[in-house]
């Protein structure tokens, strides 16, 4: 592929301004500046620098996040600032979106991608990968509770009662709670209908990829192809 096109399929800007970037000599390919926006490489495993900051080329792009309370999940925030400003200019240019919304409250797991069919495979009803979240609770977490979620409670504009995949108490006021489905507040809602309320809520995991431990609030990090693949291993079609 050619050296400006490269730099315009990461989100480094048009094509007049990828030539123009190459051009004044701020460009190096795996380590060699590079001065000819029509020079072929293969991406393959390619690093580019530009102005000297490393950065390699990804076909698509996977991003997790540690989501920070106080942030919404829109391009048009309307009372909070986005979790879009908190990624670098060129995912935002090739336009990554967020895999499925948190609450602008809700803390932990996000995923962002350009990549159309796997957002689709992540958020799809029918795949119904796990959403895992830890709840703390305005009242005490009860077995009665606890059965309730697990059998299934009734959520207005809901035809069917909605279960968790899973549910425990944590201690006193705090409860883990799997989700198979990404309806609007669920896991609010589902609470909310048990009769007690939620006061925080982290997402923890994603089917088996776990927020890492070491990447603090407001951060993000690129998902790898070992991410990925476990990622794919959590739909139950990938194991069936
Ligand atoms: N359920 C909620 O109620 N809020 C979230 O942000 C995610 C799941």
């Amino acid at each position: 592929m050619k050296l400006y096109r490269i730099l315009q399929s990461q989100g480094f800007g048009s094509r007049k301004g990828c030539v123009a970037q190459v051009r004044a000599g701020t460009v190096a390919v795996n380590g060699v500046v590079c001065d000819d926006p029509e020079a072929e490489f293969d991406t393959t495993g390619l690093e580019l620098g530009l102005d000297g900051v490393a950065w390699a080329y990804r076909d698509k792009a996977y991003v997790l996040m540690h989501k920070p309370a106080g942030y919404e999940c829109s391009h048009h925030p309307s009372h909070h600032p986005s979790v879009f400003s908190l990624l670098p200019p060129p995912l935002l240019q090739r336009g990554v979106q967020c895999v499925g919304r948190l609450d602008q409250d809700t803390t932990g797991l996000l995923l962002f991608s350009d990549d159309g069919q796997f957002i689709h495979r992540m958020i799809s009803p029918r795949k119904g990968i796990a959403k895992i979240y830890r709840a703390t609770c305005a009242e005490p977490v009860t077995d009665a509770m606890l059965e309730a979620l697990r059998k299934g409670v009734m959520l207005n504009d809901e035809p069917a009662p909605i279960a968790a995949l899973a549910c425990e108490r944590l201690d006193a006021a705090t409860l883990r709670l799997t989700l198979a489905e990404g309806k609007y507040h669920q896991a609010k809602r589902m609470i909310a209908a048990t009769g007690n309320r939620v006061e925080t809520l982290h997402r923890e995991a994603i089917g088996s990829h776990v927020l890492p431990a070491d990447l603090p609030p407001g951060n993000w990090r690129w998902l790898e192809t070992t991410d990925l693949q476990q990622l794919e291993q959590s739909w139950p079609s990938a194991k069936s």
